[in-house]
Formats: C-alpha cells, structure tokens, sequence
C-alpha cells in the first residue's frame, strides 16, 4: 500500500461507519460497497480507506499509517494522540455518561465517591474524578462495559449513550453527563510536508466543507403578495438577498433564499403571516462557495 494515496482511517464496524462513508460519498468519492475488506481504495480519488478498530484511529493517523481519519472526539480525547481535529463534522453526536443499575438512585456526583466504576474511557474518568475531588476505582474495560455491574465487576459503568437503547437492554439508567462528543476528522501534523498528499486533502477538505454547509441548509421557495416583500424579507436570515421571480398573477411573486435548516420552524409563522404561500423546503445536495 505504499502508493501515493491518500490514506483514511474509518471505522470498521460500528455507529460511525456507514455515515462516515455516507460522508465520503457525498463528496463525490465512488467507493465500493465495504464488505469485510480492510482497504478500499476509491474508483475516481487517490485515496485508500483502511477500516480500523475506532480505538487505535488515532495513534495510526499519529504514526503516519493513515493520513487521516473518521473518529469519535471522546476517543481523541482518551487517546490524546498527537494529531489535529480538521473538523467537527456534525454527525454521530453522544455523551459519555455515568449509569447505574436502574433500581438504584444517585443525587450528586460526591455520590460515587469510593464506588467502583468500569469504563473503556479511563483517562477522562479520571480527570473527570479528579475535577470533582472524588476517588473511586476506575476498572478499564475495552468492550461491552454495560455487562459489568450484572457480573457484579463494578458498580456503576461509564460509557457513551447515543439512543439509549444498550443502557435500557442492560437495566441500567443514565445519571451524570462526563463528556460530550461527536464525529471528527482528524489529520497528521506532518500532512502538509508531503506536497501531494496535502493537495489531496486541501481537495478533499474543499469538497467536505461543501457538503457539510449544504446539509445545515435548505433552500426556500414561496410566493408572496409584492406589497409585503419587504416584510418578508425582514424574516428572511439569509446574509445574501433572496432571488425574486415574477409570477403571472402580478400581485404575487415568487421568493427563493438558501436558510440554515435550524432557522426554518422560526420563521415559518412570521413567513405565513406576511403572507406567504406555497411553502417549499428542499434539501440541497452541495454547496460550493
Ligand atoms: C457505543 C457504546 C454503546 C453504544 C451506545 O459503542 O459503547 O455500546 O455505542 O449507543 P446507544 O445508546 O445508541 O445504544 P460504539 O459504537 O462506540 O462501539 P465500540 O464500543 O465498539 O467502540
Ligand atoms: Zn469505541
């Protein structure tokens, strides 16, 4: 594998992967369908995807072994590789929390003091103990950690939680949040001494931003009465002012703006109480700025 490509780390098999490569693709990358494969190397980009345990992404993307790579921040943050987050990339968002068996009942955090508590996140338990003055036993587990307080292991665990659903299956309930996370891109420091593999990233990077702002937008259509335009666009949170286009009847008119799809249920009213009608939102697919 000592060709030229650039080489991303994803991980193998589990809650980032399909969107990660769902990432990948939205960036024009015509990547195979992963089956079991460990590298895969993309039909139209210089670029190798080496499916890794999520845990070692950031010591490989360190050695140099992946340029770059897909992971979760809570593992950046556990591993403290040397390596730099690209970007924060808005998916596979969860909280690394403390959960105790559900009969059981915790009021505050001075209550696990001298508790046992089984985690794959041992670094950040422990800063996080030490934050708040406590000392408890921090037993490192690398997998299914919830199983820990049933074997009688630990008393309390600390995992991540995203639905919720291994905690409830586990009979075990969510208490205090430790640590917040979501998906990163994360990069060699040394990337840009190597000048082709940095124009594939400085390439790849370009087409990411792209996406990403198109997914936190959608674009707005709708006719408004001419006489309230002005109102209307009063409403309208776009920094660029909105395309306007005649309509047959010549009363109305036909108003398009790009919005971040946070804003559209604010101003969905104030749009309707100006008087606007056919109300379309429609996702966009890129976004090059
Ligand atoms: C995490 C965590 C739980 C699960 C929680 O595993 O360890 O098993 O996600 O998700 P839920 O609240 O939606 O049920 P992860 O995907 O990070 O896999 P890993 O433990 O193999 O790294
Ligand atoms: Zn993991």
């Amino acid at each position: 594998m000592l060709n030229g490509n650039l080489k991303v780390a994803v991980q193998k098999k589990g809650r980032l992967t399909d969107k990660s490569l769902q990432l990948l693709r939205s960036c024009g990358l015509d990547i195979e369908e992963y089956s079991e494969r460990l590298i895969v190397t993309a039909r139209n980009y210089e670029l190798d995807i080496l499916f890794l345990r999520d845990d070692d992404i950031p010591e490989y993307v360190q050695d140099g072994v992946a340029d770059i790579g897909i992971v979760g921040y809570d593992v950046v943050k556990e591993r403290n590789a040397e390596i730099e987050v690209l970007r924060h990339l808005g998916f596979g968002k969860c909280r690394l929390m403390m959960a105790i068996p559900e009969e059981q009942d915790i009021e505050s955090v001075e209550n696990l003091q001298g508790k046992r508590i089984a985690t794959s996140f041992p670094a950040i338990v422990k800063e996080y103990l030490n934050a708040n003055k406590i000392e408890a036993k921090v037993i490192e587990i690398s997998g299914s950690v919830e199983i820990a307080p049933s074997l009688g292991v630990a008393d309390l665990i600390c995992d991540l939680v995203s639905t919720g659903n291994t905690l409830k299956l586990n009979k075990l309930k969510k208490t205090f949040t430790v640590f917040e996370s979501d998906a990163v891109l994360i990069g060699n420091k040394n990337l840009n001494l190597d000048e082709s593999k940095w124009k594939l990233l400085a390439s790849l990077l370009t087409r990411i931003d792209s996406v990403l702002k198109a997914r936190n937008s959608k674009y707005l259509m709708m006719n408004v009465p001419k006489e309230n335009l002005d109102e209307i666009k009063n409403v309208l949170p776009s920094l660029k002012s909105p395309t306007i286009v005649p309509l047959a009847d010549e009363s109305m008119l036909a108003v398009h703006a790009v919005i971040p799809t946070d804003t559209f249920w604010q101003i969905n009213e104030k749009l309707k109480s100006a008087g606007a009608s056919g109300i379309l939102l429609l996702a966009i697919e890129n976004m090059i700025l």
